[in-house]
């Protein structure tokens, strides 16, 4: 569905993207993981035509995104980091205007506003102005607003970012159950246990380049599925050992605080990304 080969895209002297290759599959819910700064926000403007990659190619359903614009307009939808609602207008007016936008005829346009209001429940919300609404539901309102043109693609930069936990599940369970419909969704996200929760596929993007992809039990394969966490004179280390009777021979001759736990997505991260980590 999504096939990028050799994209590079340079600000200045900063690479945002690196010589990046990635193919994502028809109903894939994949996440893209990585430090600030990583590239992750570039990677999702470029594919959503609103950024020229430097070189590279990148195909959605086979449409060149650099190219054929409106089709690649027509088939993705974008939650993008920063909200971008129009805040002087209702909930209601924010997607009638989207719809509009999109040419969407007027009867689809209302019966798809509705659907979505519901769906997100935001329903008895329509008439407050976006600029009155809480964080959770103005994240509810990008993502109706997104959905409303039907997209057979969903981008999701950082989707959750500031909600709370109640909050954050809600839109989690919003997001699995348009995944379980059809939607091909990518995401970034700084909550590991969101795309742990959520992700078929997991990349790890450092510095404009992937560093590692697989299935986030694949990922964790890769460091090894256990971790001995021990204090060494006021720094925690860390030593991943492939099962656990390894962990646990190597525990034994620990003589501080030590901990044996299974790896998570978080370790993956902080291993093999280029963020501090105490070895
Ligand atoms: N319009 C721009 N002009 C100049 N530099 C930019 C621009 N947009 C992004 N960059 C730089 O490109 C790099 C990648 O930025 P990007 O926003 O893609 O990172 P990110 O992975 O989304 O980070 P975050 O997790 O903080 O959102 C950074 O070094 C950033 O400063
Ligand atoms: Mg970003």
């Amino acid at each position: 569905m999504i096939k990028i080969t050799g994209v590079t895209k340079r600000y200045g002297k900063i690479v945002a993207v690196n010589n990046l290759d990635l193919h994502i599959e028809k109903g894939e819910f994949f996440g893209l993981l990585g430090p600030n700064g990583a590239g992750k926000t570039t990677l999702i403007k470029i594919l959503t035509t609103l950024s020229r990659p430097d070189s590279g190619t990148l195909t959605i359903n086979g449409h060149d995104v650099t190219k054929d614009l409106v089709h690649v307009k027509a088939s993705v939808g974008l939650v993008p980091q920063h909200t971008n609602l129009d805040m002087e207008l209702t909930v209601w007016e924010n997607l009638e205007l989207h719809g509009l936008l999109f040419g969407l005829p007027k009867k689809e346009r209302r019966q798809t506003i509705e659907e979505l209001l519901t769906f997100t429940e935001l329903t008895e919300h329509r008439q407050r102005l976006a600029g009155s609404l809480s964080g959770g539901m103005k994240r509810r309102l990008l993502i109706a607003r997104a959905l409303l043109h039907r997209p057979r693609l969903l981008f999701l930069d950082e989707p959750t970012i500031g909600l709370d936990p109640y909050t954050r599940r809600k839109i989690w369970d919003l997001l699995k159950s348009m995944n379980n419909a059809g939607l091909t969704i990518l995401l970034t996200t700084h909550y590991i246990e969101e795309a742990a929760a959520l992700c078929n596929r997991v990349a790890l993007i450092d510095h404009g380049s992937i560093v590692a992809l697989g299935s986030p039990s694949e990922l964790k394969n890769m460091i090894g599925s256990y971790v001995v966490v021990y204090d060494d004179q006021g720094v925690t280390r860390y030593n991943f050992f492939s099962d656990r009777e390894a962990a646990v021979d190597f525990a034994r001759q620990i003589t501080q605080n030590v901990t044996i736990r299974e790896t998570n997505l978080e370790d993956v991260f902080l291993r093999l990304t280029s963020h501090p980590v105490a070895e």
